[in-house]
Parts: structure tokens; C-alpha cells; sequence
């Protein structure tokens, strides 16, 4: 994923699918052209890249040009006007082929066809990369058309955003959703993942998703999603993957507007955190970062220990019992660890010391993502 001024783009279009559709634009022009030396007129700014590989392509003889588009004040109101200049070479006779980086509404080509329309030329042909159909509201014909793309925003390969993203050698697709935060949070037992989940949610504004408390939520409210995992669980049978996703999937689309997710619970195995990237990226999102509170075993023991003594919760009043839970957790999160370490996604933080202390040291790990 990249950031071009304000906006986040993902890779779309590789290096060797350009290059192939080029080719594929080559062979076929070189084709029809036969043994006329064809002038191949680039249509600037974002025709500079392709019109450079594709004459390099060209296996015959030929003459390379560029017009440019350029924007006027209309003389009326305010209205932007595009007028291509700068052909000033005498084109009469020959078999002209223009070359565009995209066709979109079309509006380009409109003007292509404008500034030839007074000169004599053969033939005039049309050769695009990229063409939009749902967005082109103009019946001209294209002779050529490398990849048809739908109707989003691309950059890369000629192509800008506000004069940013020329240069990439691959194509980038706007991002439709805009960047989220989505972290998994993991900790032993006893970590204070709790406590600093309330605190990262205020924050950092996301939405709190604990798998336990959406099991909870779907199964009390006997959603179809709550009674089929309930099927499952009366039969002493684990949940399948697929129910569990599917029903936080139901939670991300009832917080469509969330600037991130914290995944709490989620995942547990590498299936699961497999699935769950799925999800992500149906959103046209990611998980960031697996975040993991690090605290010693005998701290662990001591607080919940501790804990027990308060809360009443017999799960917290028996030593032999805490130090089982936090064996299953470590064997457990092992494999999520090395899943997330593989992505460069794992941020171990040291859990010990006061909440505004451990805050601060998440904080920084999230900052930087
Ligand atoms: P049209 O005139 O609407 O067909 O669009 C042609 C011009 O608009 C192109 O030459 C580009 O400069 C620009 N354009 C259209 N779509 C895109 C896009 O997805 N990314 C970057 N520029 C675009
Ligand atoms: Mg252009």
C-alpha cells in the first residue's frame, strides 16, 4: 500500500502485466501498419512512460511525437477548458496512432480528435493502456485498447494524483475505504488487555471487537449466526472458523465508519488468521499490527492471584489453574506470533508497570504504523 498526498493506494496493475499488454499493443499495431512509417503521437503528461517502452517495442521505423494537454480558464464563468498544444509538425499523409496513458470520460479524446479534424492525415488511430467502459461517454472508436480497468482512480506508470505517483512502475487502485487502524491484541491472562483495549478505543477511536462478547451478543439475541455456533457448541463440537468470521464480519459492517477494529480473541490459529485477513482485505483494508502484552509468568500469577481475592472469579483463586491458562495461551498465540512476525506485523510491548506507562509504550507501537 502506498500514501500519495491525502490518499492510500494499493497495487493493482504489476511491472509485468503492463509490459505484457504492451506488448500484446505493439504486435498488434505493428501488424496493421505494415510497411508505412507510422508517426505515434503521446499525449502528455501521462503518456510519457508508455510512449517511451512502447516505441522502444516498435520493431520497425517510426516517428515519435507528443502533444499536451493543457487547462484554460473558460471564457465564460469559471469553467476549466482542456485544449491539447504543441503539434506543430505537418502531419498530412501520414498514418498518425495516438497513444494514451488512460481513456476515462473521454473528454481527451474529444479534443484528439478536434485538433486533427483540419489536418490531412491517412489515417488517425486510437491506442490506449488503460480504458475505463463504465466511465467513457463518447462513441469515438478505440483501436487499441491494452487492459480494461473499472471505474476507480488509478496511479503509477504515468498516471498521477495531483502530480504525485508518475514514476511508480506499476499501477496503484484508490483505496476505497480510507486507512483504518485494525489491530489484534493479544495477552496472557492476567496482562491488563482489558484495560488497555477501553484505552486504545477512546483514543485512537476504534471499535472494541471481543470475539467472546460477539458470541455472547449473537447467541442471547439468537441471531441465525448465535443459533448455528450455539448448534455446534451443545454438541460439545468447536465452532467452525467460517461462523466465527462470519459473524465478525457482521460486527465490521455495523461499524462501516470505524477508523479501525481492535480484534480481541481473534485469531487463534493460523486458519483463523487467515480468514480474518480475507475479511480485511474484502474491506479493502488490513490488519496492521498483532500487538502483544509481554509480561513475566510469576507477575501474571502474582496479579491474578491478587485478582481472585477481589473479583470472587474461581478461575482466578487456584495457582495451579493460572499457571494452566497462561501454558495454553503462550502455546496457542506461538503460532499467531510467527504468522504476524512473518508479515513484519508483531510489536511485542512490555506489560509491566503502571496503565499510563504501558499506554504509552502501545501508543508509540500504534503511532508509527
Ligand atoms: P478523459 O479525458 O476523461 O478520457 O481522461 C483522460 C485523462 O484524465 C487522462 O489522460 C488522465 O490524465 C486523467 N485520468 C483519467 N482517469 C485517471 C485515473 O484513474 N488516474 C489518473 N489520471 C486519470
Ligand atoms: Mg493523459
Amino acid at each position: 500500500m502506498i500514501k500519495l498526498h491525502d490518499k492510500y493506494f494499493k497495487p493493482f496493475v504489476s511491472a509485468k502485466e503492463i509490459d505484457d499488454a504492451l506488448q500484446r499493443l505493439v504486435d498488434e499495431i505493428a501488424e496493421d501498419v505494415g510497411d508505412e512509417i507510422p508517426v505515434f503521437v503521446g499525449i502528455l503528461n501521462g503518456s510519457f512512460m508508455l510512449t517511451s517502452d512502447f516505441v522502444k517495442k516498435y520493431p520497425k521505423t517510426c516517428e515519435v511525437t507528443f502533444i499536451k494537454l493543457a487547462s484554460y480558464e473558460g471564457v465564460k464563468s469559471s469553467e476549466d477548458i482542456q485544449r491539447l498544444i504543441g503539434l506543430t509538425q505537418d502531419l498530412t499523409g501520414r498514418t498518425v496512432i495516438i497513444l494514451e496513458d488512460i481513456i476515462d470520460t473521454g473528454n481527451t479524446l474529444h479534443e484528439v480528435h478536434r485538433i486533427f479534424r483540419n489536418e490531412k492525415v491517412k489515417s488517425l488511430k486510437i491506442a490506449t493502456l488503460f480504458y475505463k467502459p463504465e466511465a467513457y461517454k463518447k462513441d469515438f472508436k478505440l483501436h487499441y485498447v491494452g487492459i480494461e480497468i473499472p471505474n476507480k482512480f488509478i496511479v503509477g506508470y504515468g498516471l498521477d494524483y495531483d502530480g504525485l505517483g508518475r514514476n511508480l512502475p506499476e499501477v496503484y487502485q484508490i483505496k476505497e475505504t480510507q486507512h483504518m487502524t485494525n489491530l489484534v491484541l493479544f495477552g496472557p491472562p492476567g496482562a491488563g488487555k482489558g484495560t488497555q483495549a477501553e484505552f486504545l478505543k477512546e483514543k485512537y477511536n476504534l471499535v472494541h471487537i471481543s470475539t467472546g462478547d460477539v458470541f455472547r451478543y449473537n447467541i442471547k439475541n439468537e441471531t441465525a449466526l448465535g443459533m448455528l455456533a450455539k448448534s455446534y457448541m451443545d454438541k460439545g463440537a468447536l465452532v467452525p472458523d467460517q461462523v466465527t468470521i462470519d459473524m465478525l464480519n457482521a460486527e465490521v459492517e455495523k461499524n462501516a465508519d470505524a477508523k479501525g477494529f481492535i480484534f480481541d480473541g481473534f485469531p487463534r490459529t493460523n486458519a483463523q488468521a487467515e480468514a480474518l485477513d480475507k475479511l480485511m482485505d474484502s474491506k479493502d483494508s488490513q490488519i496492521n499490527a498483532m500487538i502483544a502484552l509481554e509480561v513475566d509468568d510469576e507477575v501474571l500469577v502474582k496479579r491474578l492471584l491478587e485478582r481472585g481475592k477481589t473479583s470472587g472469579r474461581a478461575d482466578d483463586a487456584d495457582e495451579e489453574v493460572i499457571r494452566n491458562r497462561i501454558k495454553v495461551y503462550y502455546n496457542e498465540t506461538a503460532i499467531l506470533k510467527d504468522y504476524f512476525t512473518a508479515q513484519e506485523k508483531y510489536f511485542g510491548v512490555d506489560g509491566v508497570g503502571s496503565v499510563e506507562e504501558i499506554t504509552k509504550r502501545l501508543s508509540a507501537v500504534i503511532d508509527k504504523l
